[in-house]
């Protein structure tokens, strides 16, 4: 396997699974573009790797993320190229090999959006989730404006995406984003344990079996991502959520 970009991006192959652990604890593992750029080349390199059947994506025991680095979202992104959270969108979004992803703590932002491309997800009882965009002054990302409708339908999809309020383990559940929920002390393990099961199977089969269930969603998803964008970097550069990413970040300051 290739090595990390990124320090606070570590990479382990155990078994024929591939880890991609995100580890920024003085930051609750926020999202910078470096970061993004090693998650998806992990991802990229793994689904080439024909050693690697899985792909499990973990955070601290008790902190997955705490989503997109806010620092980021004040400077001006670089028009004409595709900035590394555009790739890993679209890396994680197109994985032939099937994604595990294991949440305990916080999930916030890109935190949660990336679960709705991940195959399996394992959560603490402890942990969050939160999709914060409309209260940052921005609008959902990662394809969540066409996957969480599909997966709860439009109010419940609407709450979650207008209101932006917290939920826990135990409605992301529920509501379907999130498969069971474990003891902080358990999940991880048994997210590893369904990694290894699956990491056994026949892969034809396993990946054959992806490409299939998301066949229906696979081709929009470049699109949809394209159209969140668009919206998204108008919205950033906007009054009322530079007021607010100056305030998280002078509150930080002072
Ligand atoms: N971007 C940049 N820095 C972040 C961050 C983020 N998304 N989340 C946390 N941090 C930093 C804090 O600035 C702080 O840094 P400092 O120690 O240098 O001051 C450190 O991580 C610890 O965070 P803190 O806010 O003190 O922890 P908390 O437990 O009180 O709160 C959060 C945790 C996640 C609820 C809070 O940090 C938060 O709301 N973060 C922003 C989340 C967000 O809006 N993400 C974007 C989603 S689109």
């Amino acid at each position: 396997m290739i090595t990390s970009a990124d320090a606070n991006i570590i990479y382990q192959v155990n078994h024929g699974v591939f880890v991609l652990q995100i580890h920024r604890p003085d930051k609750k593992n926020a999202l910078t573009q470096t970061m993004y750029q090693a998650l998806a080349q992990g991802i990229l390199a793994a689904d080439k790797d024909n050693d690697i059947k899985v792909i499990l994506i973990r955070g601290a025991e008790d902190c997955f993320t705490s989503g997109n680095d806010v620092n980021d979202f004040v400077k001006t992104p670089d028009s004409g190229t595709e900035r590394p959270s555009v790739q890993f969108m679209k890396a994680i979004a197109h994985a032939s090999k099937p994604i595990v992803a294991a949440v305990g703590g916080l999930a916030i932002g890109i935190g949660t959006t990336l679960l709705l491309h991940c195959d399996l997800v394992y959560a603490a009882d402890d942990a969050f989730f939160q999709l914060p965009f409309t209260r940052l002054g921005l609008c959902p990302e990662a394809g969540s404006s066409a996957l969480l409708p599909q997966i709860l339908g439009h109010q419940r999809a609407s709450e979650l995406l207008l209101l932006g309020d917290r939920f826990s383990a135990a409605k992301a559940r529920d509501y379907g984003i999130v498969n069971e929920v474990l003891t902080q002390a358990g999940y991880l393990e048994h997210a590893m344990n369904k990694a290894q099961e699956l990491a056994k199977l026949p892969g034809d089969a396993v990946q054959t079996s992806k490409a299939l269930i998301k066949r229906n969603q696979a081709s929009p998803m470049n699109d949809t991502i394209q159209a969140e964008l668009l919206q998204f970097a108008r919205l950033l550069k906007s009054p009322d959520a530079q007021a607010i990413f100056q305030a998280f970040l002078n509150k930080k300051k002072s």
